[in-house]
């Protein structure tokens, strides 16, 4: 037997991407390929990329400019791979813009990977012949994509997330995802619930449900009737140690009244969600297609917190939008103001090809959108700030997932998905612990232990018998 070959994926982008580098390491798992953790030592280099906003594409070049760098001054070629977002955005022009790369292969073919790559290993060192493989192919890669191995279940951790919807029919104006992702497409619940099972059996706890447009999934149920999410979350929090469930990222036009029910019933459903606005302004957001207004926003936020008053949210914002006037900007800080979040992620518009807001006429200058972005994120992170702060002496369960920087200290994440660190062994990773916060600084929370599957006995309690989290209010 031959050295197992060493195979490095560094992801760019969203959590979509995060799920697809463990799957498409799965998959080359079983051609014998082993995961590193250094681009330096692999044989197999894939840059798995995002192609949202122009510095999160343009990344990809400096990143293969240096492995180029890398490999000359070692005196060795390893095989480069470019997936995700951009590869199936630029497609062959990548090879045009690049030395070096042997395969170019987009979201929806990664279960053909092993035979791309050994295809692209006896093109050897024919680099002007690259592959590229971005067809939106007929059949369904999740068919064919391998399963985790139990050790990559273990080694990942007790959290997990897993895709079950992919692309989006949105057409946000400013957005690449309708393109790059391909059309919404729903997995049976069946298959979902087999890999959550999977999944659990390996440890894991806490699964994150995960789509471009997660709360519009509507994928088949055992009698080929479409589900919505609040069925498939219930199905998922009643899989034999699953504790905790999260979904992300949703629409707030998908909001209906089963989701927000689910909120207010299921203990296992954290109580945080994620919701994106993009603008606080109606002109804007009807420019953007979002398909709803500032009021609707308003009131799904409110139906939500009267199912579950113990909810914090988080929205994405972009700030700068062709034509967004300083009144536009002001109603965005006000919607802010309004709601509250307790985290959120502001970016400044980039236009990308292909997306209707491209061409519009009034295009912004940089500074303007510096100064809102400026003002938009102090005042976010005031918020956050305050948030936290509220946490202290608060009490609530934690999963404990991995160990701290000090020896003796592990981190858990809070309901709110906060870093929380505590003084626990190792052996308690994977176990629910009820922790008092009690000091909050900018980065995490601290607290102390008050009880939970691992210490409430005093020995180590099998976490799989243990039912649903709960959020302990102080
Ligand atoms: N499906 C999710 C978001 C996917 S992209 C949703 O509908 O909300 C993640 C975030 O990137 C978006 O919420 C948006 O805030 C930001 N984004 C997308 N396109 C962008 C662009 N052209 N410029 C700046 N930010 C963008
Ligand atoms: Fe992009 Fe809009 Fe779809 Fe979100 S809903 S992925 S922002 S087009
Ligand atoms: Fe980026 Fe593609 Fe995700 S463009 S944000 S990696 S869906």
């Amino acid at each position: 037997m031959s050295e197992p070959r060493k195979l490095y994926v560094r992801s760019f982008g969203c959590q979509m991407n995060v799920y697809d580098a463990q799957r498409m390491t799965d998959t080359l798992a079983k051609e014998g390929f082993v995961e590193t953790d250094t681009a330096e030592d692999a044989d197999l280099v894939i840059l798995n990329t995002c192609h949202i906003r122009e510095k999160a594409a343009e990344k990809v070049y400096s990143e293969l400019g240096r492995l180029r760098v890398a490999q000359e001054e070692a005196g060795r070629r390893q095989m480069v791979a470019v997936a995700g977002c951009v590869a199936q955005a630029e497609g062959a022009e990548i090879l045009k813009r690049a030395r070096g790369v042997d395969l170019v292969v987009g979201p929806q073919s990664y279960h053909k990977l092993p035979e791309l790559v050994a295809d692209a290993e006896r093109r050897g060192s024919n680099r002007r012949a690259g592959i590229v493989e971005t067809e939106f192919p007929v059949e369904d890669k999740f068919d064919f994509l391998a399963p985790p191995s139990r050790q990559a279940i273990a080694r990942r951790g007790p959290t997990a997330f897993v895709t079950v919807q992919e692309g989006c029919d949105k057409f946000c104006t400013f957005c690449v995802v309708p393109y790059t992702r391909g059309a919404e497409v729903s997995r049976p619940v069946a298959k979902i619930l087999d890999e959550v099972a999977r999944l659990a059996d390996g440890g894991v706890r806490e699964v994150t449900l995960i789509g471009q447009n997660v709360n519009a999934y509507h994928g088949a149920d055992a009698g080929g009737r479409p589900a919505g999410l609040a069925e498939l979350v219930r199905k998922v929090a009643e899989v034999p140690g699953i504790a905790r469930v999260r979904y992300t990222t949703s629409h707030p036009r998908d909001m209906d009244d089963e989701l927000i029910a689910a909120h207010r019933e299921l203990p296992a459903l954290m109580p945080y969600l994620h919701l994106p606005v993009q603008s606080g302004s109606n002109r804007i957001l009807a420019a953007m297609n979002r398909k709803h207004d500032r009021e609707l926003f308003f009131a799904t936020v409110e139906r939500v917190r009267a199912a579950r008053p113990d909810i914090a949210f988080s929205s994405d914002f972009i700030v700068g939008f062709p034509g967004e006037t300083d009144e536009d900007f002001a109603d965005t800080m006000d919607l802010v103001e309004r709601v509250g979040f307790a985290g959120a992620f502001s970016f400044k518009y980039s236009s990308r090809p292909g997306t209707p807001a491209a061409t519009m006429e009034v295009q912004l200058p940089e500074e303007v959108k510096s100064q809102r972005i400026y003002a938009l994120q102090a005042l976010l992170d005031r918020q956050k700030a305050a948030f936290d702060a509220a946490c202290r002496g608060r009490r609530f369960e934690i999963l404990l997932e991995k160990p701290g920087r000090f020896p003796g200290q592990l981190i858990g994440r809070s309901p709110y998905l906060q870093s929380v660190v505590v003084e626990a062994p190792r052996e308690a990773i994977g176990t629910l612990a009820t922790v008092e916060v009690r000091a909050v600084s900018t980065k995490s929370l601290s607290g102390d232990i008050i009880g939970g599957e691992f210490f409430a006995g005093g020995a180590g309690v099998e976490p799989r018998l243990v039912g649903q989290s709960e959020t302990v209010e102080a």
